[in-house]
């Protein structure tokens, strides 16, 4: 799969594409990130990618033409599955979301700024990571990518481990324990030692209820 970041700030999320298993997806050739600087589009002497909005409203709005012709450019090359704004006004992302993401071959991702874009950009999905307001897109860009890259079969070695995370079935993990099993009288639970696989999967199940209902019961209303 490939991803298309465009950002007025590429420095920001480059290094995070650079390292861990974001490098490694890349390396195997499982997934291709390419992030395009915004203003590598405009066509002004000041490189301008925002101007005031009509209407008289406070704050700065994206202008239209550098994003269309830096889309323009993309989609001229290839075909794409989503134009994704990220947004604090947006769908909340998920794990579901980013299930279906995963499927896709191409996808852009715009990186919010100031109050929003020129809403004549054609945009198909917008897309937050949460309710709270960043200074940018560009985190809620890293945030989605790495949820839909580490997914891709492949990416993770132990595959087994990506389908078991919390949320894949709508439940928390179940906790987790390492050696030793004993620390300063601190003891892993009795079952996990037992070697019974059956039993295990059972205690698995019911703590990943109980958590669920403990930390996050709007879960369990589904
Ligand atoms: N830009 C600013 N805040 C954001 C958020 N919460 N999600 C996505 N994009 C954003």
């Amino acid at each position: 799969m490939r991803i298309d970041i465009i950002t007025v700030l590429p420095e920001m999320i480059e290094g995070f594409f650079n390292c861990s298993i974001m490098k490694r997806a890349q390396d195997k050739g499982l997934a291709e990130i390419h992030i395009h600087n915004l203003r590598d589009y405009t066509e002004d002497k000041y490189r301008r990618v925002d101007d005031y909005p009509f209407g008289g409203f406070a704050g700065m709005v994206m202008k239209i033409e550098p994003i269309e012709r830096c889309i323009n450019a993309l989609k001229a090359e290839r075909d794409y599955d989503e134009v994704i704004f990220t947004t604090p006004d947006g769908e909340q992302f998920n794990q579901p979301m980013a299930n279906s993401l995963s499927l896709a071959q191409n996808l852009i991702i715009l990186c919010g700024h100031f109050k929003g874009i020129d809403y004549r950009i054609l945009i198909t999905k917008e897309i937050s990571i949460g309710d709270y307001v960043l200074t940018g897109g560009e985190l809620a860009a890293a945030v989605m990518a790495d949820a839909i890259v580490r997914i891709i079969p492949g990416v993770i070695s132990d595959e087994q481990s990506a389908l078991s995370d919390s949320f894949q079935d709508n439940l928390l993990a179940a906790p987790v324990y390492t050696r030793p099993a004993d620390y300063k009288g601190w003891k892993v639970p009795d079952i996990l030692l037992s070697g019974h696989e059956a039993k295990i999967k059972e205690w698995e199940l019911q703590q990943s209820l109980e958590r669920t209902k403990k930390l996050r019961p709007d879960l369990l209303e589904d």
